[in-house]
């Protein structure tokens, strides 16, 4: 089967069950799932009933589209996501991307948790995300291109929707909430970094590390779906306070900033063209 046959397959299956087109996808991290609970006339569909789905494993994912209305807009949204680090392929963590743009969805919004690299940052702020570096060692447009997907070598230099970071910047104003801007640097995991790591990612030109995101951003890049990303700091990154670092502390900062987050988001739903 091909790539896209899988994703036509996935994408059918998904039309069927939801109400109606979606105009935005939405793709929520690790405590930020919450959002998904604002949807109006929820649908649910499980990972594991889409036909060639993975199951998602890490905590703080409930592994589920919700399908719905946010702020009049209707929307598809993936609450958790598939991880490099928890043993998925690529292409497996892309999938879900490529099904948005079959379905018609014209934006993506990626949201995630990540450490602040940038010492101008603080837990609890929210990042912008300009443009990452791409550090997992691995790309998912790796293997036999399929054209009707993108094209072979695709253009990066734009991934992240200029007019989408635009609306986003105005409506952060228009809520008087501060919103970071930064690089993000895509990290395998499922350790964190060591300090020398962070150190050196700084030196990189990284203001936040996590890991997830990049896949995502790269492979909607790939088949022209116009991303808008956003980061959650949930720590700073290993070696920047005399703290070290639990997963369990991650999503408690989500889940304390969790309803600022979901407002951010919803306002930035209801603005999108
Ligand atoms: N590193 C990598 N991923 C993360 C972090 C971090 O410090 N915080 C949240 N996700």
């Amino acid at each position: 089967m091909s790539e896209l046959q899988r994703v036509n397959a996935a994408a059918e299956f998904l039309c069927a069950r939801l109400p109606q087109t979606p105009e935005l996808a939405l793709v929520l991290g690790s405590g930020l799932g919450g959002l998904a609970d604002r949807i109006e006339d929820p649908v649910y569909i499980p990972y594991a009933e889409v036909p060639g789905f993975p199951l998602s494993t890490a905590p703080g994912h409930a592994g589920r589209f919700v399908a719905g209305r946010l702020n009049g807009r209707s929307v598809l949204c993936m609450q958790g996501r598939f991880h490099y680090y928890e043993g998925h392929e690529m292409r497996d963590i892309v999938l879900p991307v490529r099904v948005f743009k079959a379905l018609g969805c014209r934006a993506l919004i990626l949201a995630n948790a990540a450490g602040g690299v940038n010492y101008d940052f603080s837990v609890g702020d929210f990042m912008l995300i300009k443009d990452h570096i791409n550090f997992m060692g691995v790309n998912p447009l790796r293997g036999t291109n399929e054209d009707e997907i993108g094209p072979r070598f695709c253009d990066m230099s734009r991934v992240y929707d200029p007019a989408l970071q635009q609306i986003a910047r105005d409506v952060a104003a228009a809520q008087g909430l501060t919103l970071r801007e930064g690089v993000y640097l895509g990290y395998m995991g499922p350790s964190y970094e060591t300090p020398a790591e962070i150190r050196a990612f700084r030196t990189l030109g990284a203001d936040a590390v996590g890991m997830s995101t990049v896949p995502e951003a790269i492979a909607a890049s790939h088949c022209g779906l116009p991303v808008l990303a956003l980061s959650l700091i949930t720590n700073m990154a290993a070696g920047m306070t005399g703290q070290r670092l639990s997963g369990e502390e991650v999503i408690a900062i989500a889940d304390r900033r969790g309803p600022v987050f979901q407002k951010l988001v919803a306002d930035i739903v209801a603005a999108l063209p």
